[in-house]
C-alpha cells in the first residue's frame, strides 16, 4: 500500500468488494449476473470448445474443476483482483462469460475478457454485453481506462471491440503465447469521456 503517493487512488480500495455483484440488464431478454454453482456445466462446455480453448486459453476438464473455478471467481472479486459475470437469458442458464481481469483499482484500469458458447454466437449479444459492462466500469465503479486485447488472428473479437466502441490503438508484437506459438495482439481501449 502506497500511503504517501501524491496521486490518489482512482477507485478507493473496497468500493467493489463491499457491494454485492450487480445484475446488469441487457437488451432482448439477456442479463449479466454472478456465476452460480449450477453453471458448472456451461463452464465445462466452454472448456471443451476449440475456439474458447484456443483464444481464452481456458482448460476445464471436469464439473468439479468448473465448480472450483466458479468459487475462485467469487474469491477474486472479493479480493478486488477480477470481476467476472455470466451472460444468461434472464432467469436462465449461462451462455457466456464476460468480466474484468488485470484489475487495478488504484491505477483505474482493467482488461475485459469474454467468450460465448457456440449455440449463442452470431446474434450480437457480446457487443451488447461489452457495452453494458464497460458503462458499469466507467460510470459505477469509476475506472478510467478499459483495455480489450485479442490476437490479430481473431477477427470476430476485433469486430466485437470496434462495434462496442473500443478504439484500435495499435498492435502489440508477440504479446501472448498460444498453443501454436506467440501471437501479435491488437490493443483496443475505451477511456472516460469516449462515450
Ligand atoms: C468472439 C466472440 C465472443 C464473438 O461473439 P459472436 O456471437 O460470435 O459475435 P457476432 O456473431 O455477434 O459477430 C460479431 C462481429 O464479428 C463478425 N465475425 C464473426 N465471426 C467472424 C470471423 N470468423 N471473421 C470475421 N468476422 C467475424 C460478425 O460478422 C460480426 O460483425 P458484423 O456485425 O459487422 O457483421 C465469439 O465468437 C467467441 O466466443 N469466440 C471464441 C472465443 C473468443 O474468441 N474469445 C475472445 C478472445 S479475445
Amino acid at each position: 500500500m502506497i500511503s504517501d503517493s501524491p496521486v490518489p487512488a482512482v477507485v478507493p480500495p473496497g468500493r467493489m468488494a463491499r457491494n454485492p455483484q450487480p445484475v446488469l440488464g441487457l437488451p432482448r431478454g439477456f442479463e449479466l449476473r454472478p456465476w452460480r454453482p449450477d453453471d458448472a456445466d456451461a463452464l465445462l462446455a466452454a472448456g471443451q470448445d476449440p475456439a474458447i480453448r484456443r483464444w481464452n486459453l481456458l482448460h476445464v476438464d471436469s464439473t468439479e474443476a468448473a465448480r472450483r473455478r466458479i468459487e475462485r471467481m467469487h474469491r477474486r472479486r472479493q479480493a478486488e483482483e477480477s470481476a467476472i459475470w455470466a451472460i444468461a437469458r434472464t432467469g436462465g442458464e449461462a451462455i457466456g462469460l464476460i468480466g474484468w481481469g488485470d484489475l487495478d483499482l488504484r491505477g483505474g484500469s482493467a482488461e475485459i475478457v469474454y467468450w460465448v458458447l457456440p449455440p449463442a454466437r452470431g446474434n450480437g449479444v457480446m457487443v451488447e454485453a461489452v457495452r453494458r459492462l464497460s458503462q458499469w466500469a466507467l460510470d459505477d465503479l469509476g475506472l478510467h481506462r478499459l483495455r480489450l486485447c485479442h490476437s490479430v488472428a481473431n477477427p470476430a473479437s476485433c469486430r466485437v471491440a470496434v462495434k462496442a466502441g473500443y478504439s484500435l490503438e495499435g498492435t502489440m508484437r508477440s504479446a501472448l503465447l498460444h498453443a501454436d506459438g506467440w501471437h501479435d495482439q491488437h490493443l483496443h481501449a475505451l477511456v472516460q469521456g469516449d462515450i
